[in-house]
């Protein structure tokens, strides 16, 4: 249930100039301090502090643990002091993704405060890209890229992060990469890879209202890229694979199109197929923009994720950016009028369709990624595998894997967009069915029997994964919710 002006704060956000007058179930926009300002080019945040100390205390607070039991499926890094891998949770992923970093230690997220601590407690196979990595990790990454052009992509990761002044070598977002100081507005600070991608939408930068900003200092990094390779497997560039899509409608099939159309995408090796292949990254902003019932209200994701509270006796944007569930559903109290339980179960509601799809869905695509080592192996000893039916089950299983990918990776498990994640799934799902009838079909024609049930040999991907040597933890393992019913 909505208030009802709900429809009118939407027209009201339509219309930014206007914004300031939205009241009842508008997100509180912060009123402004105008009159303290920050000297422009201020990278560290203690230069920040002095203005604004009330948002300096929140942003910091992202290196504190969020509250335990409040969230079923993001248990990042909450007070129970347990870390989560996504291989634990989704076992096929494990296979899926074998055969680089992403298939050897794959955390849930955690507080802002720690994406750069977390590059260096992963495993080191995750950061073969190069400088690359630090593209949403680092307020220095934009000057970085301008001072070392090429370099800043394919040079080793260590090698870049060294160019980093030693007292920021750790320093996750900061309010640079958000604001400019003068008058603490919102801005894009990626022109390089962001900036280039709205133009690729024809987006004009120059006309964004305040409220598309507070959705797109976000998708400054929760957004997939592609890192393209050269001949000697070296990062040449980091971008958004948006070509074709519109502002509003970037849709995984033009993700999958572009990714597929050059080779030089393919950062890795599939272990289990043998297939070069790209990836997907957190596209929280691709999947909550493509025309989410939210995104067509008008609704941005600081509206979710930094909603107003106090401090002190001062109203501020919480800048303590977490799950909204593990913040009691605050942030919706602003425009809906259930309470907070009633609210959290319509987001396990959607969450828990969604989990079950993708579970169903990813062991159906890791089934069809066996049946093709099952036909590489027979025609290593010489049995003929028809080709057309390998290239069109090949076809299939790469728009099947890349949707997977799509949903595993994007961080709301579909509450950002419930009917577009169901659909991807779905598509999935029909991707999958045929690759693996296509593959039965060819490894029949060649003499080959298939069992009706086909052994994933789980145990050899999710066990003594990478320089750790991590072992599964089948207590961390999220089962399908809706199984059996
Ligand atoms: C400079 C890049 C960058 C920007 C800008 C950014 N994020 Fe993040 N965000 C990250 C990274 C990286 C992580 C994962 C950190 C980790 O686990 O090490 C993350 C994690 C998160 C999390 C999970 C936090 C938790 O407690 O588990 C949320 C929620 C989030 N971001 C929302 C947002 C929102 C909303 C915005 C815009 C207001 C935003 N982010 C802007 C890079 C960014
Ligand atoms: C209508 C409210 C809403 C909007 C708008 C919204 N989100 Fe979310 N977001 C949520 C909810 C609810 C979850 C699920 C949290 C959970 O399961 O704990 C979530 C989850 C996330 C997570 C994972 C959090 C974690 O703890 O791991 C990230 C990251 C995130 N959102 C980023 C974004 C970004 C970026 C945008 C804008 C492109 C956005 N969200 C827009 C409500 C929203
Ligand atoms: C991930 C992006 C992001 C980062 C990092 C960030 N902010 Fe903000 N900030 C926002 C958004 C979004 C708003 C809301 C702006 C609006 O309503 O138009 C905001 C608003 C503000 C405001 C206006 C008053 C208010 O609370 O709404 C101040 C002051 C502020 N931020 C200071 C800071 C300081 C200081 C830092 C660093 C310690 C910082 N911000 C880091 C995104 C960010
Ligand atoms: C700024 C206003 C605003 C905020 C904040 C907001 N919503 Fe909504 N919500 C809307 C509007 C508007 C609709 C669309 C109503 C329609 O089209 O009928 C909507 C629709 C929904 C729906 C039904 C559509 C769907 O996506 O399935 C759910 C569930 C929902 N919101 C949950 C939440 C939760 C949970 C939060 C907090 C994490 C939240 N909303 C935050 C305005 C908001």
């Amino acid at each position: 249930m909505l208030m009802s002006n709900v429809k009118r704060w939407a027209a009201v956000t339509a219309f930014t100039a206007m914004a300031a007058v939205g009241t009842g179930c508008a997100p509180k926009k912060v009123e402004q301090d105008k009159s303290a300002s920050v000297a422009d080019g201020t990278i560290d945040p203690a230069g920040w502090k002095k203005a604004y100390p009330a948002q300096y205390e929140l942003w910091k607070k992202t290196e504190e643990p969020t509250p335990t039991g409040k969230s079923r499926y993001k248990k990042g890094y909450d007070e129970d002091g347990v870390f989560y891998d996504k291989l634990d949770e989704y076992p096929f992923l494990a296979l899926l993704y074998n055969g680089w970093g992403f298939g050897v230690e794959y955390k849930e997220p955690r507080g802002h405060a720690y994406m750069i601590h977390d590059q260096f407690e992963v495993d080191p196979a995750r950061l073969k890209a190069g400088g690359s990595c630090l593209t949403c990790k680092t307020p220095y990454a934009p000057e970085l890229q301008q001072r070392l052009g090429k370099d800043y992509f394919s040079k080793p990761y260590k090698e870049v992060h060294a160019q980093i002044p030693k007292e920021h070598q750790m320093l996750g977002v900061t309010c640079i990469d958000c604001h400019n100081g003068s008058d603490l507005s919102l801005k894009i600070s990626r022109g390089f890879t962001l900036g280039k991608a709205l133009e690729k939408l024809g987006v004009d930068r120059a006309k964004l209202s305040a409220q598309d900003k507070r959705t797109l200092v976000c998708a400054q990094c929760h957004v997939t890229y592609a890192i393209p390779k050269d001949g000697n497997m070296k990062s040449t560039d980091v971008y958004f694979p948006w070509d074709g899509s519109t502002y509003g409608g970037i849709t995984i099939e033009n993700i999958i199109k572009k990714l597929r159309s050059s080779p030089a995408n393919g950062e890795w090796t599939q272990g289990v197929t043998g297939f070069k292949l790209a990836f997907i990254r957190h596209p929280e902003f691709e999947l909550f923009s493509n025309n989410s019932p939210h995104w067509q209200a008008g609704v941005s994701c600081a509206d979710c994720h930094m909603p107003s509270t106090t401090a002190g006796n001062q109203k501020v944007s919480d800048h303590r950016v977490m799950s909204p569930l593990k913040n009691d559903l605050k942030a919706c109290a602003q425009c809906h009028t259930e309470t907070p339980d009633q609210l959290r179960g319509k987001v396990y509601a959607i969450q828990d369709r969604t989990m079950s799809r993708f579970i169903r869905t990813g062991y159906a695509t890791a089934t069809v990624a066996k049946l093709f080592e099952m036909t590489n192996k027979a025609e290593a000893q010489g049995k003929q595998i028809d080709k057309t039916l390998y290239a069109q089950a090949k076809d299939h299983y790469e728009e099947a894997f890349y949707r997977v990918v799509f949903i595993g990776a994007e961080n709301s498990v579909g509450f950002h967009n419930p009917t577009e994640a169901t659909r991807v799934l779905e598509d999935a799902a029909m991707h999958a069915g045929k690759a693996d009838g296509l593959l039965r079909q060819a490894l029949a024609k060649a003499g080959v029997t298939v069992p009706a049930k086909v052994d994933l040999e789980l145990e050899k991907y999710v066990n003594n994964r990478g320089s750790k040597k991590l072992m599964f933890k089948p207590e961390h393992e999220i089962k399908d919710p809706l199984a059996g019913k």
